[in-house]
């Protein structure tokens, strides 16, 4: 009997769980089984992933999903790769479904996972085949004598086989036959859309509802996940205000974490380089190289640098570096004195009037008498702001520290070095530092940058990455030993998102900003294997670390902790003292892997440095990774490893649209809490276009209080990106934006700041009653109550993303209120709105108090209670 419901209205019933899915639309007069066709098409360049079609007769096709890919490629770069060409479908003995496909038309590679249903898929592999061989056209056969798979292949005109048995190990290709080749069972389908190759499997008809409803359950969220408030006047056209009533109840009161909020580093859009770190000179070591930036032959080591004036030339040079790390240095012969060398610093170089300036630079007189260097700041029109004579009577490399006093302001200066005489000289790491830096720490921070992040409170620092940490290609990853120890003998890299590292932002100044914040460090180091999205290494992003080198890998990581927190008599204890910190950082937590790509060569490798970590720190909590989405198989696979290494805490990211944090703040409530804790280590609203406003910071702000409610099982969590440098960003939104001259904290940035001042230990749960029953309204009010032990003071956040007012009335339920007084703070705006900034004031509380939550509004309420 048809239910008399609609299809969609039962694919939510049954996503909603009231319905079981094997009664969705249920029918006697369908058929107990049909034939079902795999394909893809060349659409999209073959991005578009596996699709399904079913049949009755094998004549008639019917599309399931309107294309909707059910398995998608995750091999190599986004855009150019990810590409799934000629799926083979395979079902074996045990039931379970094996697809194979052709990644591109270059690679001696191809891919593989496995199902057990068509819905959700396995892990992918990406095995090799001969070097120089193509993989494409594949089609498999079953040898039932064998029991082995024969996958077959077409490379440049001919037939290759690899055999394999569980789709794990594969024999060496050898040559085969056509007709061999022609048994693989490719068919060509008619569908109503035109003419698709594929393979045909008779599956039950409960497999293909599974698979309409996956589809339509997909729509649904999709519909869900959309909802912006540019919909809310037609949403909520003549909604009244709304009325809420909260009792607390402490009797419930849970601890929850105390690291709740911190932030994430990564030197992605200018962080770092001619970000937070101070320095001034652009390309101060000479070692820009086109293949950071694509292979832009003007991004070189002369890149920021120019030589202006006459009767002198400038080259670079590699004959005899400072140091094997740093192998690029600049010669300058002048016959007769008058050209300057001139950097502009990243943007110009900012000086303020009064501020003295750390200028050191390494030089030797290659030919010539002993020379000098006039070196001055020169604003645009020509004025000299600050100016000094470094000389240079060495002819080995030496480095001149010396200081500029700005006699006058400039928002873009350019750094100006003048041989005063004839002669030749080679210079390298010219640098210059504001003294006023972050806590005046040398090598430093942008102090203004530095205070901004520092005011959120955050609890935890973590670095530095984000892709950056685990790198483009193994060649790229971010070694933690080579950012640490004299600048001159750090080594510099390409940072992935095409710009230049120097690694004077390394480990050492990461530990000591987390030190002067009192936040915790939080390095990620990569779980030997580079990113999921990597264009080089190995069989794409993940050949993982050769085993033969995994040994030395390990110990690197290992020494991580002796750096931070071994005795200055230790090796690396010893070049953390001589960095200046002697006792040790103190460091608790590491993150092991960046949303990888969860494969058997992950896996591998992950467990071997987690279970050489826990043997040889068990203090350290380590933190594995889950993927880069809140789904599908990278979560699903990562917490199958996290599971089965127990590891303390995973990472977990997600960017996704508001609507999806508005109808996901129960996400965590369902977590199982014997499994591991969960870091959220990157995640933020993102709307079309990408701003970041009233409406995103709403969003995070709503979806907070669920994890302040789930702050047992949630440990940590970290917006992503956190710094953006205007005219040189590659991902937004972000965080706090800034220029030279000035820091633009986001709307977000407040949300931040609000939870990470305002946070709590203990989780006081609360009673809610809502005068409107429409679940819309009801999911866009959210409340949280935290205690702090430190103060005793209670915090009640309070989120209205309705476009009427909450009047909201609060039963404290017997918890003391002490002085009648409370802090209020209220973010509040049209949803569009990027530069509103939370306002203070004080309010009346008591045993019962009301308090009226603006449209589109975020509230702070601080109580004392002792
Ligand atoms: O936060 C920006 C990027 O997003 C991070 O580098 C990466 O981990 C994620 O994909």
């Amino acid at each position: 009997m048809r239910f008399a419901i609609s299809r969609l209205c039962a694919v939510v019933l049954c996503f909603l769980g009231f319905l079981p899915v094997n009664k969705l639309l249920a029918n006697n007069s369908e058929p107990d089984s049909v034939y079902l066709l795999s394909y893809t098409t060349a659409k999209n360049n073959y991005h578009n992933g596996l699709h399904f079609a079913w049949s009755r007769d094998r004549q008639n096709w019917f599309p399931i999903g309107n294309e909707f890919g059910y398995l998608r490629s995750d091999y190599g770069r986004w855009g150019a790769e990810k590409r799934m060409i000629d799926p083979f479908l395979l079902r074996d003995a045990s039931n379970t479904w094996h697809c194979i496909w052709s990644l591109n038309e270059n690679d001696n590679a191809f891919a593989h996972a496995a199902s057990s249903d068509l819905v959700n898929w396995g892990r992918q592999s990406y095995p090799l085949v001969a070097n120089g061989q193509r993989f494409m056209k594949p089609a498999v056969s079953f040898n039932k004598s064998t029991n082995q798979y024969h996958v077959m292949y077409e490379s440049a005109g001919k037939y290759f086989k690899v055999i394999t048995k569980d789709f794990k190990t594969y024999s060496a290709p050898v040559e085969t036959t056509a007709s061999a080749y022609n048994n693989g069972a490719n068919e060509t389908v008619f569908l109503p859309e035109g003419k698709v190759n594929g393979q045909i499997h008779r599956v039950t008809w409960s497999a293909v509802e599974e698979l309409v409803k996956k589809f339509e359950v997909q729509q649904y969220r999709g519909g869900l996940h959309g909802e912006t408030t540019s919909q809310d006047a037609t949403r909520f056209a003549g909604l009244k205000p709304v009325e809420m009533k909260l009792q607390l109840q402490p009797a419930n009161a849970k601890p929850i974490s105390d690291l709740l909020v911190g932030v994430f580093f990564e030197d992605i859009n200018y962080a770092a380089d001619g970000g937070l770190y101070a320095e001034l000179i652009q390309n101060r070591g000479f070692e820009y190289q086109p293949s950071d930036r694509g292979n832009d032959p003007n991004w070189n080591s002369l890149h920021s640098w120019k030589l202006v004036g006459e009767n002198a030339t400038l080259q670079v040079e590699t004959a005899a570096p400072i140091h094997a790390n740093n192998p690029h240095y600049a010669v300058l012969r002048t016959t007769q004195p008058g050209a300057v060398l001139i950097n502009q610093g990243f943007d110009g170089i900012t000086v303020k009037q009064g501020d003295k300036y750390d200028l050191s630079l390494f030089s030797k007189q290659l030919e010539g008498k002993k020379g000098k260097l006039q070196v001055r700041l020169v604003n645009k029109n020509k004025e000299v702001l600050a100016e000094v004579i470094v000389p240079v009577n060495n002819s080995s490399w030496k480095k001149t520290s010396t200081v500029l006093t700005a006699r006058a302001s400039a928002p873009d200066a350019v750094l100006e070095i003048k041989p005063v005489s004839a002669g030749t000289v080679a210079l390298d790491m010219v640098s210059l530092f504001p003294q006023k830096t972050f806590k005046g720490r040398k090598n430093g921070l942008r102090a203004d940058l530095a205070q901004t992040i520092a005011d959120i409170k955050p609890r935890f620092i973590r670095f530095p990455g984000g892709c950056v940490a685990h790198g483009d290609g193994l060649e790229n990853m971010y070694r933690w030993p080579n950012t640490v120890g004299p600048l001159e003998a750090r080594k510099p890299q390409r940072n992935l998102w095409g710009y230049h590292q120097t690694a004077g932002l390394g480990y050492f100044e990461y530990f000591q900003f987390c030190e002067d914040i009192g936040a915790e460090p939080l390095p990620v180091v990569p779980a030997a294997v580079s990113c999921q999205n990597s264009g080089t290494g190995g069989a794409g992003q993940q050949g993982g670390v050769p085993m033969e080198e995994m040994d030395e890998y390990i110990q690197e990581v290992l020494d991580l902790v002796e750096y931070a927190n071994g005795s200055v008599k230790t090796k690396w204890g010893k070049v953390r003292a001589e960095a200046g910190h002697p006792a040790p950082f103190n460091l608790k937590y590491i993150g092991i892997g960046n949303e990888d790509l969860i494969t058997d060569v992950f896996e591998e490798r992950f467990t071997m440095i987690f279970n050489a970590m826990k043997e040889k720190h068990p203090e350290i909590t380590v933190i594995g990774t889950v993927g880069p989405f809140f789904e599908g198989t990278d979560y699903e696979e990562g917490w199958h490893v996290a599971d089965k290494t127990n590891v303390p805490m995973v990472d977990e990211h997600y960017y996704l649209p508001p609507g999806w944090f508005i109808h996901n703040q129960d996400f965590y409530d369902k977590y199982d809490r014997s499994k591991s804790k969960v870091y959220l280590g990157e995640y933020a609203a993102h709307l079309p276009g990408r701003p970041n406003n009233i409406e995103t910071a709403l969003a995070e702000a709503l979806y907070l209080t669920s994890i302040e409610r789930n702050g047992d099982v949630v440990a940590m969590t970290s917006y992503a990106p956190l710094l953006a440098k205007e005219g040189h960003t590659q991902w937004s939104p972000d965080l706090i934006y800034f220029n030279n001259a000035e820091v633009k904290p986001t709307v977000g940035y407040h949300v931040q700041k609000l939870y990470g001042q305002h946070a709590g230990t203990e989780y006081l749960p609360a009673t809610t009653a809502i005068s409107n029953n429409r679940d819309a309204v009801k999911k866009r009010i959210a409340s949280s109550v935290v205690r702090d032990a430190k103060t005793g003071d209670l915090v009640v956040k309070l989120v209205n993303m309705l476009p009427v007012e909450v009047k909201t009335s609060v039963d404290m339920n017997g918890v003391p209120v002490s002085g009648k007084e409370a802090l209020k703070v209220v973010l509040k705006g049209e949803p569009a709105s990027k530069d509103t900034k939370p306002v203070e004031s004080r309010m009346e509380v008591g045993d019962n108090f009301n308090v009226e939550l603006a449209p589109y509004s975020f509230t702070v309420i601080r109580i004392k209670t002792r």
